[in-house]
């Protein structure tokens, strides 16, 4: 008796720890997903810029816009790209704006000391930035020189860009450039990384260059108002944060950075592709962090500003891994993998689950840089696993955030445990409800049974990204190894759904 009850309980042990549990308060949404959580970052680095977005406007053999690629372009609009942030990262406090303006054959040419220390000949300069942002239909978020410029040469950009015509030598000078009329320009970084490339200062320094800079940044002249983003912490730098709050007028920040990358060893990241199942677990539990530094800044946030009027804009993010074999080791060109796709899905549900402090988020980078979505070879084009994850996710953007509840199995390897099924929801404009899920576990499947309180359903459907190995990527060769496919595992019942999510795998459901 004694045995059979010991059995017993051990099977009974075995299916709870089988069953994930989800309890989905579809009547509980308040906050908007801010779309720019889905934002992107596009630095002067490697080919990210020149052979990624831009072939120059001569080139005969792929079809382009004044030297944007089209074939990136409409890429990119799937996506629904909300924002894009130019010009660094570390390139941004070695940029000096006047020299990428005026005719091309005119503008001097720099060394990217950054970036492998290549020939920057400035012809993709604000003007195409700008063009192209309006030809993606995407915001741009310019990062101002702090670390190496001037408040004038900051503020004489925002002239430059944004202010009405005829009010200045600046806006003349962009009329005379060829651009009939000012952009629309909100979002403004000041400086990049203070604490490292950005000019290593400490944080009390950098707050009081903040305010110098800000001062001149006005935005008196212009209808649209600015919303200057401060550079924020690296990782779990609590106390940059803390004094950023504490000594920056509310009236002269809207948002502090964040950076963050999921990277295994700085000293020896490993391959994008080649990677065994303890790398993978530790590029998991880098990029899962993000739940606590995420909570943790905004706790600090809160402490000053409890009714969330400055936000927290993850303005780097993503894995990060040794450069492809062959590859300049300065241009940071990386393969993507399931691994990848785990990593956005995961994270950009916590962003998700965090949009009332997190308005912002930009994957480090968009183009053949770190975690693209895209990578380019000449006419080729491929399209990452992260590609499609954000364009999965992109049914979030705008959305309100629906809070669940999650049970979740362990993901056990060795004496490490990392959670194992990551979820958020939100419900659309139209009424639509979407549930995106990640099983973060790389051997088990996970089956979920969710509980839906506060709404009822008629249908499910989903779209899934798997594949048979985590290692497995799109190549140039084989662009479409991996891409969603419908997914039909999800069961209605009542107030319950019930789904199995396969190992390393990412699926969105819908709920009519
Ligand atoms: O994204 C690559 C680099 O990483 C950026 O230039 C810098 O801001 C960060 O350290």
């Amino acid at each position: 008796m004694k045995k059979i009850f010991v059995l017993v309980s051990l099977l009974s042990v075995k299916i709870i720890s089988a069953q994930n549990t989800i309890v989905l308060n579809a009547d509980k949404g308040k906050d908007i997903i801010n779309k720019n959580i889905y934002g992107h970052f596009a630095e002067h680095l490697g080919h990210c810029i020149y052979g990624g977005f831009y072939i120059g406007d001569s080139n005969k053999t792929i079809p382009h816009k004044d030297g944007v690629r089209l074939d990136v372009i409409d890429a990119l609009k799937k996506l629904k790209v909300p924002v894009l942030r130019w010009p660094g990262g570390c390139f941004a406090d070695t940029y000096h704006w006047k020299d990428g303006v005026g005719p091309k054959k005119e503008r001097p040419s720099m060394l990217n000391v950054w970036w492998g220390n290549v020939k920057e000949d400035n012809s993709f300069g604000t003007n195409e930035f700008l063009n192209m942002c309006e030809l993606l239909g995407a915001e741009p978020y310019l990062s101002g020189n702090v670390g190496s410029g001037t408040p004038q040469e900051l503020s004489d950009w925002i002239k430059y860009t944004t202010h009405p015509n005829s009010s200045s030598p600046m806006t003349d000078y962009r009329q005379k450039n060829g651009r009939p009329n000012p952009w629309k320009v909100k979002f403004w970084g000041l400086g990049n990384e203070a604490w490292g490339c950005g000019g290593n200062m400490k944080v009390e320094y950098y707050a009081n260059i903040y305010r110098q800079y800000a001062t001149f940044m006005t935005d008196w002249n212009n209808s649209d108002k600015i919303y200057r983003i401060a550079s924020g912490a690296s990782d779990d730098d609590y106390h940059w944060t803390e004094v950023l709050m504490k000594e920056l007028p509310a009236g002269m920040f809207d948002a502090l950075g964040l950076h963050h990358y999921s990277v295994i060893n700085w000293s020896k990241k490993g391959s994008a592709t080649d990677f065994s199942e303890e790398e993978y677990f530790t590029t998991m539990k880098k990029a899962l962090q993000m739940e606590e530094l995420v909570t943790k800044h905004s706790a600090i946030m809160d402490k000053y500003d409890p009714q969330k009027k400055k936000h927290l804009a993850v303005d780097e993010w993503g894995g990060w891994y040794d450069v492809e074999p062959g590859t300049n080791g300065a241009f940071l060109f990386q393969q993507n993998t399931m691994r990848d796709a785990v990593l956005a899905g995961a994270t950009l549900n916590i962003f998700n689950n965090h949009c009332d402090r997190v308005k912002m988020a930009n994957l480090a980078q968009i183009i053949n840089v770190l975690q693209a979505v895209i990578l380019t070879k000449e006419e080729k084009l491929v399209l990452t696993p992260t590609y499609h994850v954000m364009e999965m996710y992109n049914v979030h953007q705008g959305a309100t955030m629906l809070p669940v509840e999650v049970a979740s199995n362990k993901y056990i390897l060795g004496k490490h445990t990392l959670t194992a099924v990551w979820a958020s929801a939100s419900k659309d404009k139209n009424g639509a409800t979407h549930i995106s899920l990640v099983n973060v576990n790389a051997k088990q499947a996970q089956n979920v049974s969710i509980n839906i309180n506060g709404a009822s359903y008629k249908t499910v459907t989903g779209r899934i990204l798997t594949s048979d190995k985590m290692q497995n990527y799109n190549s140039f060769e084989n662009p479409n190894k991996i891409v969603p496919a419908a997914y039909s595992g999800a069961q209605l019942n009542g107030s319950k759904l019930s789904l199995n999510i396969p190992p390393y795998s990412v699926v969105v459901l819908e709920l009519k």
